[in-house]
Order: structure tokens, then C-alpha cells, then sequence
């Protein structure tokens, strides 16, 4: 009780400290670099600024322009900062290209902290969760025995299964959210995807310039913006057309929730933008993070075939030839250390998603003032020698009993008010079409190529595996 009356008062005390009092930020000196620092570092930002951390340390300041990045490097400062003082840290970066991106700030992951903004996660959440226990674990079932059948037709050929993976975990969602599942050549899922995709990429390109997009870049983001709106808008009346079949799926349940909300014990009225942005936000947050996640899964284990092996063989003694379910985790050790193993050393989100202080505060004692932008780097809080023996390398062991590793050190999702909305998704996901995969297939690298896939990656928002091919050789279990 003592403790939390001290570290109350420390709180209440650290808003009103002048700055003068606190440390100042250790920091690159003059960065003026930072201008184009997207570009000059080109394909992996994340790398960069872990390296900075080992100059600078767990936190450190980045200036651009009249701007102050703060760059938090550890799981223990990001913690600090996104979960103990959630309520200080919670706000996003208000700006121009973030208002055109979330609809007027109506989105979940850019809009910013207030009564409208709760209001929405909370809906949102609330039908995700409805939805997702009526159907998920079926859902994903459904699409790894459909993935199964496509690796399967490929008959043994070197293929990128990039797209693939894409598409059955965009089906996912769709299905949650829309009603809808879609083939690989559908154009209406073809276009979607490279719409979302362009708008992420210019509006992540944006994060670490000083100056506001050039004209060409933002004249393409405003035409993406609109064709995106106008694709989701079409589902949406469809909806609306049919009543029937609205309470089923994440955005038909919201639809209906609307007229009820006069009722609402917090006063906020939601609006059908608020439902349009949150399926947007559905859609980019479900589909390239846990597609990404899958492809670099197989490409490291094309670098360690023996991680492979034991994954099969832990599935073959425990499962007796049937297929995994959700809750046969505990009883598969080794394939959950896999898991956590790829969600450390490639977290898909590496830097999550620019948060901004909504009043003074501090971290690791350090005065942060209100409307600093502070950049979560979930990559290097993944690599911290202090946390991590020999962070860089492919080690699944480190999470088996007595291996050294610990879940508590993982942030893949984010945490506190901002965390990922989706995680319990995303991990079902991940499990499921892990395991189906593994059992079926050994993956293999084709003869063809010299050189296995490059680990090192391209990072903008998502951190994705260069493209590869792979051989997908079916295990005697598999049935044709
Ligand atoms: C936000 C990671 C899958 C929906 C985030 C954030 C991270 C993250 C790091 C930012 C947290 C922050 O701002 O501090 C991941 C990873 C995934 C994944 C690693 C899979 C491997 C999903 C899925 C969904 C989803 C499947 C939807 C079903 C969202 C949404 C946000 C978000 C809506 C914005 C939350 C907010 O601003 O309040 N995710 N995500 N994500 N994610 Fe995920």
C-alpha cells in the first residue's frame, strides 16, 4: 500500500517537475539526418535505430525539424511507458496524412485518445470477440486444410507461397468481418490488397520525414484513400441490404449496434464512418502481419531443417496422426517455442505504431513533455544483449524449460490501452496454420538455388521476408 501511495506521488510529481530537473535525453547530436531517415537507411529503419541503442542506450531522443522523437528500446522502458503509464502514452500523432488515412481520425490504430476513440475499440472489440467464439477455431481449420490442397497442387515445385499464405489468412478476416472468403485470382481481393497495402506504405513512409509528403506522393495517397473508400462503402450497403445476415460478422453486428447506442451509458454516438474505419482497420491489421509472420517462419526453417524434424515428429507422438486443436498448446512445447522464437527475432509490426504523449510525463526518469512522439521499437527490444543471449541467432530451444528465454520479455503486440486488437486472433492463427503445415509438409529449398532465403528482411510498417521459392514436400500423412 505504501509502495503505490509512493509511486502515486511520484507520478503526480513528475508532471509538474520542470524540465530542468530531469536528465536530459541522450541522443544523436544535430539530426538533421533524420530528414530522410526512411530513405538514407533505406530497407530496415529498425536495425538502425537498435543499433543507436547501443550507443544511446534503452532510450534516447531523436529531433526532426521542431519535432522530438523518443525511441524506447527495451521491453522494460516500453512497458513502462505503453502499459504502467498507458493513460500518458496512449494518444497518436495528430497529422495531416494521419487525418486523410483514418477518416477524419474515426480509426481505431490512428485515431486519437478520447470518449469517441473508447468507445469505438470497445464495440469493435466486443464483436470480434462474439464472432470470434462462434467461428474462429472452424475458420482457420477451414482455410489450413484449403491451404493444404493448393501446396498440395503445386505436385513438388519451387513456388513463393507468399501470396498463399495472403490469402488464406485474408480469408480469415473476411469471413469475420465481411462474410465473405475470396480465391487467389478474385480481383475484387486482388485490388483490395494492393490498395491497403499502397496506403500503408505512404502513410509509413511519412513517419520519419520532416517535411510533408511531396505532391505526387500525396496526390497517390489521396487517390488510394478514395478508391479504399469506396470499395469498403459497396460492402457496407450491401449489408445494409441484407438484414438477414448482418448479425454474423464484425461489421453487420456494429451496423446493427448503431441504433442502439442512444442508450449508451458513456453518451458517445457512433457514426457509420466509425464502422467503415474499423473494417478498414480489420482488414490491414489481420492480413499482411500474420501472412508475413508465416512466410518467415518457413524461411527460417529452410536455414534449420532439424527445427523442422522436431516440430513433426512433437506433432506425430502426441496428436497420433489428427490434426491439432487450439487447446492441445500445452501438450506441444517445442511448436510453441517456435512460435515465440519467430515472434522475437521478427516481430511483423517492429516499431508498432507511433504513440504520442497526451500530457507530461516521464520514462526511466527522463521528463517527457506532452505531444512527444514515441516510437516503441518492439525489434530492438526483441535484440537486447541484456535480455537475449546471442539475440541475432535462431535458437526455438531458448524457450523450452531451463533454455533461458522468457515470454515475459516478448512485446510482439504492443501492450496497455494500444495493444493489438487482434492478439488472441492472431495467435489462434498462428498456432493452427503452424501446426497444419508442419504435419503435412517438409519444406524444402529448391536444388535450383544456390543460396537460401536472406533473413535480413525489408521493413516499412510490416517487416517482411524478401521473396523466396520453396519446395512444399508432402509427409506420408497427408491424404491427396
Ligand atoms: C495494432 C502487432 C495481427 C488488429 C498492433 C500493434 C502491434 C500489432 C505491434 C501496435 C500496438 C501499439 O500501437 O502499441 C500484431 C502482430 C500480429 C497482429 C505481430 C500478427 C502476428 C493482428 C490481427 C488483427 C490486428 C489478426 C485483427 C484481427 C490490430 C488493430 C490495431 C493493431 C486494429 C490497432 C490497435 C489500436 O491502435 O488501438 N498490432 N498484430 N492485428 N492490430 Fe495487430
Amino acid at each position: 500500500h505504501k509502495q503505490r501511495i509512493q509511486s502515486a506521488l511520484l507520478h503526480c510529481l513528475s508532471r509538474f517537475l520542470p524540465r530542468s530537473t530531469s536528465p536530459s535525453l541522450p541522443g544523436p547530436p544535430s539530426f538533421f539526418l533524420i530528414g530522410n531517415m526512411m530513405e538514407l537507411t533505406h530497407d530496415h529503419l529498425p536495425i538502425h535505430l537498435t543499433n543507436l541503442a547501443q550507443r544511446y542506450g534503452a532510450i534516447y531522443r531523436l529531433k526532426c525539424g521542431n519535432t522530438t522523437m523518443v525511441i524506447l528500446n527495451s521491453s522494460e522502458v516500453i512497458r513502462e511507458a505503453l502499459v504502467k503509464k498507458w493513460s500518458d502514452f496512449a494518444g497518436r500523432p495528430l497529422s495531416y496524412t494521419a487525418d486523410i488515412v483514418s477518416g477524419g481520425g474515426c480509426s481505431i490504430s490512428l485515431g486519437d485518445y478520447n470518449k469517441e476513440w473508447r468507445a469505438q475499440r470497445r464495440a469493435v472489440h466486443s464483436a470480434l470477440q462474439r464472432c470470434c467464439r462462434q467461428s474462429l477455431h472452424n475458420l482457420i481449420e477451414r482455410q489450413a486444410l484449403h491451404l493444404r490442397k493448393v501446396l498440395i497442387g503445386y505436385q513438388g515445385s519451387a513456388v513463393d507461397l507468399a501470396e498463399d499464405f495472403t490469402v488464406a489468412t485474408s480469408n480469415v478476416i473476411t469471413t469475420l468481418a465481411l462474410g465473405k472468403e475470396y480465391n487467389k485470382s478474385s480481383s475484387e481481393l486482388q485490388q483490395l490488397h494492393s490498395c491497403l497495402n499502397e496506403i500503408v506504405a505512404l502513410w509509413g513512409s511519412s513517419w520519419f520525414k520532416c517535411s510533408k509528403l511531396p505532391n505526387p506522393v500525396f496526390s497517390r495517397l489521396l487517390k488510394e484513400v478514395a478508391k479504399r473508400d469506396e470499395m469498403i462503402k459497396n460492402h457496407l450497403s450491401r449489408y445494409k441490404s441484407q438484414a438477414k445476415e448482418n448479425k454474423d460478422t464484425i461489421t453487420g453486428s456494429l451496423l446493427q449496434g448503431l441504433d442502439k447506442q442512444h442508450n449508451t451509458e458513456h453518451g458517445v454516438l457512433l457514426t457509420e464512418t466509425h464502422v467503415h474505419m474499423a473494417t478498414v482497420d480489420l482488414l490491414i491489421g489481420a492480413t499482411e502481419t500474420t501472412a508475413a509472420w508465416l512466410s518467415w517462419t518457413v524461411a527460417f526453417l529452410l536455414h534449420r531443417p532439424e527445427v523442422q524434424t522436431r516440430v513433426y515428429e512433437e506433432l506425430c507422438t502426441v496428436l497420433e496422426g489428427r490434426y491439432p486443436k487450439y487447446s492441445d498448446k500445452h501438450r506441444l512445447p517445442f511448436l510453441c517455442s517456435l512460435i515465440s522464437e519467430m515472434l522475437r527475432l521478427r516481430p511483423v509490426a517492429p516499431l508498432a505504431v507511433p504513440h504520442r504523449a497526451i500530457r507530461n510525463s516521464s520514462v526511466a526518469g527522463y521528463f517527457i513533455p506532452k505531444d512527444t512522439v514515441i516510437i516503441p521499437n518492439l525489434f530492438g527490444a526483441h535484440h537486447d544483449p541484456a535480455v537475449w543471449s546471442d539475440p541475432y541467432s535462431f535458437r526455438p530451444e531458448r524457450f523450452l524449460e531451463g533454455g533461458g528465454g522468457s515470454t515475459h520479455a516478448l512485446i510482439p503486440f504492443g501492450g496497455g490501452a494500444r495493444l493489438c486488437l487482434g492478439e488472441s486472433v492472431a495467435k489462434m492463427e498462428l498456432f493452427l496454420f503452424t501446426a497444419y503445415l508442419l504435419r503435412d509438409f517438409q519444406f524444402i529449398p529448391p536444388e535450383s538455388e544456390a543460396s537460401l532465403p536472406d533473413l535480413r528482411g525489408v521493413a516499412s510498417v510490416v517487416l517482411k521476408v524478401k521473396p523466396y521459392t520453396v519446395i512444399a514436400s508432402p509427409r506420408p500423412m497427408t491424404n491427396p
